[in-house]
């Protein structure tokens, strides 16, 4: 018999992770996908001691075009029906523009666009069958700002993008009973920063602005289960995106200049 599974993109880490706690803790089943393998089923086993669902995985590795398709096989091998996607897995690149591979920037957009457009285009027929489904897209504040050195030139455009994409899917499947969420932090202390190299300047942001990323995910669920369009964490990143929407870009460059020097040099 086919079963309810929320599948959660990157969950052997950070907000992924914590959005998979959050979402078996409300006692739904559970598919977890990311590369490592040892860590997804430890995780998986945790997920069904602690919350008494169940919980499985598929490894996958979505700089790879057939990723998406392999997690879909499974899930249809399997009989799981997916009634939550949460595109969640994601890195940066900590190099110019002019030093990486096309490969490289290839493998990076394909994990954070992409991978997240093949997947949604998979699940939304069984979400339309089930006349209802909830999509996560988790994002950046990085969406809203002028692009900045130091982050590589395509994180913030991948980003923007995705939030163009879950307006998209708003506007073509909320009359169907299916919502999706731009879900968009500012800095979260998670493994995002070691994984790309960039710990030693997440070390120097001041704490008052990193969120942790329980607090995160439980806010990115509740936002998702009610329908929301999108999501910013806490009042300072909400007023970080509010600035960066309504004051003229040279401001904002100008303002970003002076508190972060360099990054839009
Ligand atoms: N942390 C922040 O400050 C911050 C701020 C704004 C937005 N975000 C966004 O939040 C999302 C989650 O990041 P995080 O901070 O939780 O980072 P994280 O702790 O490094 O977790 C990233 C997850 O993505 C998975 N992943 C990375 N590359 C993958 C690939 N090629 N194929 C499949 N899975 C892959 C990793 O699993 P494996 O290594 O096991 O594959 C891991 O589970 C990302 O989209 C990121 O852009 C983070």
């Amino acid at each position: 018999m086919t079963k309810n599974y929320a599948l959660i993109t990157g969950s052997t880490a950070g907000i992924g992770l914590d959005i998979a706690r959050e979402l078996a803790s409300r006692g739904h089943n559970i598919l977890l996908t990311a590369r490592r393998e040892d860590r997804l089923k430890d995780i998986a086993e945790r997920l069904t001691l602690d919350f008494g669902v169940h919980a499985d995985y598929v490894v996958a590795d979505l700089s790879e075009p057939s990723a998406p398709g392999t997690i879909f096989s499974f899930c249809d091998s399997h009989q799981y029906a997916v009634n939550i996607l949460v595109n969640n897995a994601g890195y940066s690149i900590n190099k110019k523009f002019h030093e990486t591979g096309e490969e490289e920037e290839e493998k990076f957009l394909r994990v954070l666009g992409t991978s997240v457009v093949a997947l949604t285009k998979r699940f939304i027929p069984g979400m339309l069958k089930q006349k209802s489904g909830k999509i996560m897209l988790v994002s950046s504040l990085a969406a809203f700002a002028p692009p900045a050195t130091g982050w590589g030139a395509l994180y913030g455009p991948v980003k923007t993008f995705v939030n163009r994409f879950g307006d998209a899917l708003n506007l073509n499947y909320r009359s169907h009973g299916i919502t999706s969420t731009n879900v968009c932090p500012g800095f979260t202390v998670t493994e995002f920063h070691s994984a790309s190299g960039m710990q030693d300047a997440m070390d120097e942001v001041p704490s008052f602005m990193k969120k942790d990323s329980k607090t995160v995910a439980k806010g990115a669920v509740d936002a998702m289960m009610k329908g929301k369009s999108a999501w910013v964490p806490g009042l300072l990143n909400k007023t970080i995106a509010f600035l960066c929407n309504n004051l003229p870009t040279s401001l904002v460059i100008k303002m970003s200049s002076s508190l972060a020097g360099g990054r839009y040099e």
